[in-house]
């Protein structure tokens, strides 16, 4: 099931944790993957375990001339681009009295205009081709406003990813094209280093399944709407997050 054979693939943020699981399911399902990040060391290192479908490609999401050009240049040597997967994202947890300027744009750029950027540079090629998927990886923050660690900078950015997903999907969808939203809750990865013992435990206890994900269980959920058989969903925005939303 599932079948990504000859599927050609972008994941951004894809050096560690989520998006890294995410390029790992989709080359499992035979999909070929751009690995872009802005760490150099890891997406090599992760390049290396995924083995010869995986590239990599160093670039910061949020730097819109780099980005559309490592996109343009992929889609290039593929000649086509089927996947995008909208992963890369920094967390911010300034309580909204002590939010900056400065980490306001710095967390939006990062996880909301950088998504405007790689669908920017990636869609056309998609609407030659008939065909595309696109993947944003938001937050339930975006849903809930937070609650567990991302506050208000976060959250709206992931609010306005979900947005603008939508929107996506109804302009896109007369070019065969699909754009859909995973919202995780709390996902075992690098990113909730900042989550004390006292907060893990409170967390967990508001999830109805009781723990947190695995980054896999989460690209499960991408495979899923990357692959043909997902073609009549669109616009959706899908909850990995073991209950915590049910909205
Ligand atoms: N881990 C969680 O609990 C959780 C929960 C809900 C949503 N999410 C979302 O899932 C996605 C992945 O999260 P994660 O936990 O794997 O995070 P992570 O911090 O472990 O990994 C994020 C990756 O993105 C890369 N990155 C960050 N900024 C970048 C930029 N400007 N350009 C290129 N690469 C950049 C980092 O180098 C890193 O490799 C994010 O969108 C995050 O908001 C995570």
């Amino acid at each position: 099931m599932f079948d990504l054979h000859h599927r050609m693939a972008i994941v951004t943020g894809a050096g560690r944790g989520i998006g890294r699981a995410v390029a790992a399911a989709l080359i499992e399902h035979g999909a070929y993957v751009a690995l872009l990040d802005r760490d150099a060391a890891a997406v090599a290192e992760t390049v290396a375990q995924l083995g010869p479908r995986a590239q990599s490609v160093v670039v910061d999401v949020a730097a819109v001339h780099e980005v559309t050009a490592a996109i343009e240049d992929v889609i290039t040597r593929w000649g086509r681009l089927d996947i995008l997967v909208n992963n890369a994202a920094v967390l911010s947890t300034a309580p909204f009295l002590d939010l900056t300027p400065e980490e306001w744009h710095r967390v939006l750029n990062i996880n909301l205009t950088a998504i405007y950027y790689t669908c920017r540079a990636a869609v056309p090629a998609m609407i030659t081709a008939g065909y595309g998927r696109l993947i944003t990886i938001a937050s339930v923050a975006g849903k809930r406003g937070g609650g567990i660690l991302g506050s208000a900078a976060y959250s709206a950015a992931k609010a306005g990813a979900i947005g603008l997903t939508k929107a996506l999907a109804r302009e896109l969808a007369p070019f065969g094209i699909t754009a859909n939203t995973v919202c995780p809750g709390p996902v075992e990865t690098p990113l909730l280093a900042a989550m004390t013992p006292e907060l893990r435990d409170r967390a967990q206890r508001l999830i109805p399944l009781g723990r947190f994900a695995a980054p896999s269980e989460v690209a499960a959920a991408v495979v899923f709407l990357a692959s043909t058989e997902a073609a009549f969903i669109t616009g959706e925005t899908l909850d990995v997050d073991g209950g915590l939303t049910m909205d």
